[in-house]
């Protein structure tokens, strides 16, 4: 029995390449284990709220005030005030409605997910 040596380095050093990818940034073909792809910012390992915001800004700070996310817009409710939490945020974009367009099969499922979440984290802040 003397394997436990060789597996601890073994794991040791898997992690600290893996660590060393990420510090690194990367480029963007490495991305296969983790996160479910999504092509926005690819910077330093992007956390989800980051993604939310930027879809949030892109998508729809033109109609949505969200001071959080710095915008301003006023062609729909103050998400702010509106307090949605995270099934009501996704289930108006998936379906949009109201003067609201629909936004499944224009986002990804897990970008709408993204979006959602910041929403529901972030309103009022
Ligand atoms: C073209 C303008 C427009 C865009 C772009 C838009 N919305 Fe809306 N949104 C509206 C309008 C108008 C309503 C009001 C719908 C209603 O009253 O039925 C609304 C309603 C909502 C609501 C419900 C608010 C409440 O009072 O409960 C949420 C949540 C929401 N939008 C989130 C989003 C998110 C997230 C995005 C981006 C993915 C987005 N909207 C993009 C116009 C827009």
């Amino acid at each position: 029995m003397r394997k436990p040596a060789a597996v601890v380095l073994t794991s040791t050093a898997a992690l600290i390449a893996a660590l060393g990818l990420v510090a690194c940034g990367g480029g963007d073909s490495g991305s296969s284990g983790g996160s479910s792809s999504a092509p926005t910012t690819e910077q330093s390992g992007a956390a989800p709220a980051d993604e939310g915001q930027t879809i949030f800004v892109q998508n729809c700070g033109t109609c949505h005030t969200l001071s959080a996310a710095g915008t301003d817009g006023n062609v729909g409710p103050n998400l702010d005030s509106a307090g949605a939490d995270y099934e009501e945020v996704r289930s108006q974009v998936i379906n949009g409605g109201g003067g609201m367009p629909v936004f499944e099969g224009v986002l990804t499922d897990a970008q709408i997910d993204a979006v959602s979440k910041y929403v529901a984290e972030n309103a009022g802040k």
